[in-house]
């Protein structure tokens, strides 16, 4: 008989991110179809030439238009790949004619002099190496002198993400990273902690191509780490604003670290914006802080942000011992100041921002816009930028029922800024000034944003919490976001920027809090999030809600980013290929199918809309994926009725096998997330995040019963094929030298 002890574990919901916290009633939108709104049709001519200045001269001449074809001036045609089958293998599968090397993985160093990583657990100096859960990415080219250099193909930075690290029980340890799958209980050893702490955040590291290949550059002067003590400035509304005052910063001016980063954005003019997402369930809420702080306004702001009195850390860093740089998880009035500059009150306040980060001067402290709004960010998708018009940033608020935002600079994009010496000062021009909109999507497929101002009186006169200011909108964002009637969602992910049209493509990657009949917290369904159904796992487990996710897109009425309407439609819905036709609304085959959406980057040298997904729901079946896809417009289909739930939609044109394949299946229990491509887009960089994730803490000491050695069975790293599972970036590349996805 088999130990239960010994089992796999099968958390019936793999997604740490999976949170909800949005208690409002906002108006779900009549499913009636009203006449689509007439369009303009997007013109593109004015934004090529934009394009040109912002990429320092990356022609988008190859770009395919959409409906696939052959690239320009070449014989490739986009998606020519032989479609990759779904399947449960612990390995990176990718088509025929494709190869994957591993440029990296958690706990490679990133110093000459930081020792090679044992992968046993008994690591330290986590400062000096890769953190885990590899997540989005960003390239920065280098010419061989060691200037910005946005053409080079042979040597460049990437700046990448390091989310989490993996935790299967919300209230025990991280485990391989630690000898004995680290300790369950509280308190937590400080050198645990230390470990934790350092492998969360952001790596900055060097890559070369060597004989037609790229490898990182582990001596690199260019090589840095953002983890929990490195100073990070704050910038916006917020910056100096008593929210913000802690005791580490009794100005308000500066915080430590950056927590749970997500997905990435690259700016117009050459710095990494990095997303702080689920970073609320790190911090800690005794059980009467409410009467602590007074039952002041702070306690609607942290229940609104999921630390309600009593909230347990996810990992416990607080018990690492008294310790300033412990005691800031800990976010109870425990002081007397009447500002909380005494104690962490307000810590949590310094958390939940875009950071902008100089990639190529480690000696540059990053910034947090707070003017982009406080709140689970994912990527953060630039409009295509223009001369003389103002750029705008698409953002996803993940968690369940949560909003899309959209950033408005007040400066007009000038192409001379693209090759401004201080970066992070052209930062200050574009992303601290500037309007903060958050979405509402009609029924008839038009929508609106909204503007999150102190001066709208549904926020300045919002009885459910006493805006002070601007600085106040901005931090509590969510809030003024409830104030204005924004549409739920369900559970905004990436956002990403067709180059050829602007418009903007966001996956909503779920949502178990959706009902027909809803209660509590959850939310019916509405034409912009049309789906309740149940879903059956081999072995019996159901879920109920939108399972499986979807995407939708978005044109900016005129294609201006400062619009404040806009059209919509659902590019994608998620579906197993033989779920019901109110399921499966696109129409998906087995090549195409997929569930829970979550990363998505069109390619600047393709086009191609890269989908990677995050999921729990079809993983009886098939490891996630990643699908390359040639979308079309909003608008190319039409509306339609989900008999399962009678809400009319708005519909793209169904996918064809030539505009939607299965490109790759990474190993067991990972996530595929993050792109980045070389400006020739002949290597594409993905991330495998925590492989092996399923394996239960109880079978540390057995690695016959780790469910992935990926990548170590490759011969990455030391452990072979009982290695433990580590995440890590894969470069894949096509054996004819041709551009990946064809
Ligand atoms: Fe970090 Fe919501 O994906
Ligand atoms: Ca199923
Ligand atoms: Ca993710
Ligand atoms: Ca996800």
């Amino acid at each position: 008989m088999t130990d239960p002890a010994k089992q796999p574990l099968r958390r019936t919901n793999p997604d740490a991110d999976d949170v909800g916290y949005n208690p409002t009633a906002n108006p779900t939108f009549d499913a009636v179809l009203a006449a689509r709104l007439s369009r303009r049709d997007f013109v593109l001519g004015s934004l090529g030439t934009g394009a040109m200045a912002v990429f320092g001269g990356v022609s988008l001449a190859g770009c395919a238009g959409s409906g696939g074809g052959t690239v320009g001036g070449t014989s490739e045609t986009l998606l020519g790949f032989k479609a990759v089958s779904k399947g449960l293998a612990d390995a990176v599968v990718v088509p025929e004619g494709y190869s994957v090397s591993v440029i990296c993985a958690l706990g490679d160093p990133l110093t000459a002099a930081t020792p090679a990583y044992n992968n046993d657990g008994t690591d330290t100096d986590f400062e000096s190496r890769f953190g885990d859960h590899h997540d989005g990415m960003e390239y920065f080219g280098l010419s061989a002198a060691g200037a910005p250099d946005p053409n080079s193909g042979e040597r460049a930075l990437i700046g990448m993400n390091h989310e989490a690290t993996t935790n299967p029980d919300p209230a025990g340890p991280s485990y391989f990273i630690h000898a004995n799958g680290g300790t369950t209980t509280l308190p937590r050893p400080a050198a645990e902690v230390d470990k934790e702490m350092a492998l969360h955040g952001i790596s900055m590291f060097e890559i070369r191509k060597t004989a037609g290949k790229f490898a990182y550059v582990r001596d690199s002067a260019f090589n840095f780490r953002i983890h929990q003590q490195t100073p990070v400035d704050l910038y916006g509304p917020a910056r100096g604003h008593g929210l913000v005052m802690t005791k580490h910063s009794t100005g308000g001016t500066q915080t430590r670290g950056t927590l749970n980063n997500c997905g990435t954005g690259r700016t117009p003019w050459g710095t990494l914006l990095s997303g702080e997402e689920n970073w609320a369930g790190y911090f800690t809420r005794s059980a009467t802080d409410n009467a602590a702080r007074g039952n002041d306004k702070s306690v609607t702001s942290l229940n609104r942000y999921g630390r309600a009195q009593g909230a347990a850390s996810r990992h416990g860093w607080e018990t690492g011992g008294s310790d300033d740089k412990y005691q800031r998880w800990n976010i109870g009035k425990t002081g007397v100041s009447a500002d909380g500059t005494d104690d962490y009150r307000n810590e949590l306040n310094t958390m939940g921002y875009i950071v902008e980060v100089d990639p190529y001067d480690r000696t540059r402290t990053a910034r947090k816009r707070t003017a982009l709004g406080r709140f689970a960010h994912e990527a953060a998708a630039f409009s295509v930028a223009t001369a003389g018009r103002p750029l705008a940033i698409y953002q996803g608020d993940d968690a369940r029922n949560e909003y899309i935002y959209k950033w408005v600079s007040a400066a007009n994009w000038d192409a001379a800024d693209a090759n401004a010496a201080d970066r992070l000062a052209v930062g200050d021009k574009y992303l601290d000034s500037g309007k903060l909109y958050v979405a509402r999507f009609n029924a008839d497929g038009s929508g609106d944003w909204l503007e999150l101002t102190i001066t709208a009186p549904a926020i300045a006169g919002y009885a459910t919490y006493a805006f002070a200011d601007q600085a106040d909108v901005c931090v509590n964002a969510r809030l003024a976001g409830d104030a204005l009637g924004a549409t739920r969602m369900d559970r905004p992910e990436w956002s990403g920027v067709n180059r050829t049209n602007g418009e903007v493509y966001i996956t909503l990657t779920n949502n178990s809090n959706r009902r027909l009949n809803p209660t509590g917290s959850q939310v019916a369904p509405d034409a912009a999030n049309p789906r309740v159904y149940t879903d059956t796992k081999a072995g019996g487990s159901t879920s109920t809600g939108n399972v499986n996710g979807h995407i939708i897109r978005i044109r900016d009425t005129g294609g201006e980013p400062a619009a404040t309407t806009f059209t919509w439609d659902v590019y994608l819905f998620g579906a197993e290929s033989g779920a019901s036709a109110s399921v499966n609304l696109s129409g998906l085959t087995a090549d195409q199918d997929f569930s829970s959406p979550d990363g998505l980057v069109f390619s600047r040298a393709t086009n191609i809309c890269w989908i990677q997904t995050d999921d729990g729901a079809y993983t009886d079946v098939t490891n996630c994926m990643m699908l390359a896809a040639l979308p079309g417009s909003v608008g190319d289909g039409g509306a339609v009725a989900v008999t399962d739930t009678g809400v009319t939609t708005q519909r793209g044109k169904l996918p064809t096998a030539e505009t939607l394949k299965r490109f790759l299946v990474g190993p067991v229990g990972c996530e595929i997330t993050g792109v980045c491509e070389a400006p020739d887009g002949k290597t594409l960089f993905i991330n495998i995040q925590h492989p092996g994730e399923t394996t239960a803490i109880a079978n540390i000491g057995d690695p016959s019963l780790y469910t992935s050695h990926w990548p170590g069975s490759t011969g990455y790293g030391a452990g072979g094929a009982s290695a433990r599972p580590r995440s890590a970036t894969i470069a894949i590349t096509r054996d004819n030298g041709g551009r990946v996805g064809t």
